[in-house]
């Protein structure tokens, strides 16, 4: 039997324990992946018998961290990627709904599904099959710190600013200028925001060219911290990405290469 002291002190005890932070993910997945030119839906597309989201998504869902993901998909294929969720038991997908017109408004129409005490918010594309458990944790543990984090990796090639030139007498693409790419960044999903930091940057910042979510708490003029992604950490895009995509799950498999 515990005595009194003992029940009251271990109450206080667990009082002062540091609350669990609550991350719920939104995996932005409606675009209509015109670039791929597959026949097949990009979310449902098969690299090695499994489809490009699912992989997402079973790698989100099963990181400690993460209490819920809303999946955000194009209404043409909204049945189809309920079915094959469901099929794979990703447990907690907890709805999959219609996305907007641009990634900006899929993930906007994403944010009104969170739950009111979620402490933060994990956007990964669902065109990123190979997130990997250690990249969430550290884009978690950034966001935790600066209140907003990014996965991404130094370029490697060389990059120049190229400008197209209509003039009669000089016709095509032209060098304007050598970027340093010491500084040059890719950018990836996962990005993690402190839940109110992504809402006021959402409903603030009206710029429609955003192409990721940081950009919009960068317009507010506050820190985003970049964490280490991977190369392997490939958007699938165009024909090509799915190349790639296959060449990545086989050397994952013969040299234990963890991607995802
Ligand atoms: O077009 P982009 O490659 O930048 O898309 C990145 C992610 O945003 C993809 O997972 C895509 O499905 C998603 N997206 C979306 N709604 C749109 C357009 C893109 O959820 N209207």
């Amino acid at each position: 039997m515990l005595s009194l002291a003992t029940i009251v002190y271990l109450l206080s005890a667990l009082n002062k324990m540091p609350k669990q932070l609550k991350i719920e993910a939104i995996v932005p997945a409606a675009g209509l992946g015109l670039r791929l030119k597959s026949k097949i839906p990009k979310p449902l597309v098969l690299v090695n018998d499994c489809a490009i989201i699912i992989r997402a998504l079973r790698v989100i869902s099963s990181h400690p961290a993460i209490s819920k993901i809303i999946v955000l998909t194009h209404r043409k294929n909204l049945s189809e990627v309920k079915k094959i969720i469901e099929k794979n038991k990703i447990p907690k997908v907890k709805c999959t709904v219609k996305g907007g017109l641009t990634r900006r408004q899929s993930v906007q129409k994403g944010l009104a599904f969170l739950d009111e005490d979620t402490d933060f918010v994990l956007i990964h594309d669902g065109a990123r099959p190979f997130v990997t458990k250690e990249i969430i944790s550290r884009a978690v543990l950034g966001a935790q710190k600066y209140g907003a984090a990014v996965a991404g990796m130094p370029l490697k090639p060389t990059v120049k600013r190229v400008k197209e030139s209509k003039s009669q007498r000089v016709k095509g693409y032209f060098v304007e200028k050598t970027l340093d790419r010491r500084n040059i960044w890719e950018i990836q999903t996962p990005q993690v925001f402190k839940k109110d930091l992504i809402l006021e940057a959402y409903r603030r910042i009206k710029d429609k060219t955003a192409t990721d979510d940081a950009y919009l708490v960068e317009k507010l003029g506050r820190k985003v911290s970049v964490v280490e992604g991977s190369y392997f950490n490939i958007k699938i895009t165009t024909p090509e990405d799915l190349v790639f995509a296959e060449a990545i799950l086989k050397v994952s498999k013969c040299q234990s290469v963890k991607v995802s």
